[in-house]
């Protein structure tokens, strides 16, 4: 299965890719994770990405896509993966279809921008493992602490109220196009997000003919 993920900041993508990537046994690829972590070592593309997702903006087209170019032509990549954050812009699919990455389903996970805020300031991401977890709606077995990995659990920079606001502007002008995109192509299938973490793995699994 090559998978894409759509859906707004928050809407659960993170949390389902890790169920989709244990159930079907291939690696979840999120640009968001690769992109903090170049940031977090400091690295030539960190270094440029950094200020973009301080402020909720999108990366350049140019440097997700000399990312993914790499990335998903890795052996791991073989069997298939979950793409969680990529494409986000018309440009990055285009590019993506003409270096013959050849998209199976996309998934658009839909939330209401009301619930995304309270979502994301609740929000905690273990440090090592990036496993998401929700102080309310998901919280860790003892309280700071990774149930997977033992890793600290720390709330991410970009979850402000102010710089969420933006990201979700960001995403219905620059992301959201790409939900017909792909319906015209007949890739498009959808789920509902609104609903417990456990419920919306079923019409998860559902919309994409799992169950
Ligand atoms: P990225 O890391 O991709 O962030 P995002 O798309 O904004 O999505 P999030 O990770 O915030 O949310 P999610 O949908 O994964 O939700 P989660 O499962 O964590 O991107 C970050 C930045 O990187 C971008 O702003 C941009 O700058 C850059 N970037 C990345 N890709 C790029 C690209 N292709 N091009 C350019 N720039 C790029 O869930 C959220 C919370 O809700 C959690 O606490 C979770 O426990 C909880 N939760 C989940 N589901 C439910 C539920 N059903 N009920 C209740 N709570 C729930």
């Amino acid at each position: 299965m090559r998978l894409v993920l759509l859906g707004a900041p928050g809407s659960g993508k993170g949390t389902q890719a890790d169920k989709l990537s244990e159930l079907l046994n291939i690696p979840t690829i999120s640009t968001g994770a690769i992109i903090r972590a170049a940031v977090k070592d400091g690295t030539e593309m960190g270094l440029k990405a950094e200020g973009y997702l301080a402020e909720g903006a999108l990366v350049p087209d140019d440097v997700v896509i000399g990312i993914m170019k790499e990335r998903l032509f890795e052996d791991d990549c073989k069997e298939g993966y979950i793409l969680d954050g990529f494409p986000r812009t018309i440009p990055q699919a285009e590019a993506a279809e003409k270096l013959g990455i050849e998209i199976e389903k996309v998934l658009d996970l839909v939330v209401p921008d009301e619930k995304i805020v309270a979502r994301l300031s609740g929000r905690r991401e273990c440090k090592v493992c990036r496993t998401p977890y929700h102080v309310d709606f998901n919280p860790p077995k003892e309280e700071g602490v990774c149930d997977k990995c033992g890793g600290e659990l720390i709330c991410r920079a970009d979850d402000e109220p102010e710089t969420v606001q933006k990201r979700l502007t960001v995403y219905h002008k620059q992301t959201e196009p790409l939900v017909n995109f792909y319906e015209e192509r007949g890739l498009l299938v959808r789920a509902y997000g609104c609903e417990e973490i456990a419920d919306t793995s079923r019409a998860v699994r559902e919309a994409l003919g799992l169950e």
